[in-house]
This record gives structure tokens, sequence and C-alpha cells, in this order.
């Protein structure tokens, strides 16, 4: 029984608190939302070509389908995957900074 606790309190941690990325990499990640994503949602993230990605607009949608999007891309359509470019914990605290406008 003891044996089974430290691998699913291991796994319950790592849901739970996602690694936040390093204050240089927030930076970089930051400097990648400028450069590259501000190019389809707009400079202030208004929404251009691609939909708004402002605090307003993510409110109502779910953080697992903007995560998945961000990584995966949609198909059909001009967004792209950052798969290359990003890791999962990245784009988590990616939504969760774009969600809080900060
Ligand atoms: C070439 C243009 C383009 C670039 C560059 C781009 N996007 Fe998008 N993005 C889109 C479009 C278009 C959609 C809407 C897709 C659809 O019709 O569902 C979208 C959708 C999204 C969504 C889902 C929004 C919603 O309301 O469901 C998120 C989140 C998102 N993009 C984030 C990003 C991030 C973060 C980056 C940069 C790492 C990025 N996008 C770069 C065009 C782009």
């Amino acid at each position: 029984m003891k044996k089974l606790l430290l691998p699913v309190l291991l796994c319950m941690s790592s849901v739970g608190f996602a690694a936040e990325p390093s204050a240089e990499r927030q930076a970089e990640i930051r400097t990648l939302l400028q450069n590259s994503c501000a190019g389809c949602h707009g400079a202030s993230l208004q929404g251009a070509m691609g939909p708004s990605l402002q605090p307003e607009a993510l409110a109502s949608k779910a953080d697992d389908l903007l995560i998945t999007t961000i990584l995966n891309g949609r198909k059909g359509t001009a967004m792209s995957s950052w798969k290359a470019s990003l890791e999962p914990d990245e784009v988590t605290w990616l939504v969760k900074t774009l969600k809080s406008g900060k």
C-alpha cells in the first residue's frame, strides 16, 4: 500500500501545479506573442485575421480547448501548431496569462 502512495502523489502534483516557466522563458514567450501571434491576432491581441485573445474574449472558453488549439493548431484554418516552439507547460502558463490580461 505504501509503495503505491508516492507515485500517486507525484501524478497528482504534476497535474495540479504545472511548472511555471522561468522568468527568462516567460520573457521569451511574451516576445513570441508579439512577434508571431500578434501578426494574426492583432497588435494588442484585440483580434484581426485571427480572433481576439484578450481576457474578455477568452473568459468563456475552456483552458483545454485553448491549450489544444495552440499546441496542435486547428485543421483547415490559419491557426497552426506551436508545438515546436512551446512546451505544454508553457502553453498552460500562456493561456493563464492571456486570460488574466497580465
Ligand atoms: C497565421 C495566423 C495566425 C497566427 C500566426 C497565430 N494564430 Fe492563433 N488563430 C488564428 C486563427 C485564424 C484562429 C481561429 C481558428 C478558427 O477558425 O477556429 C486562431 C485561433 C487561436 C486560438 C483559439 C481562440 C478561440 O477563441 O477559440 C488561440 C488561443 C490562438 N489562436 C492562439 C495563438 C497563439 C498563442 C499564437 C502564437 C503562438 C497564434 N495563435 C498564432 C490565426 C493565427
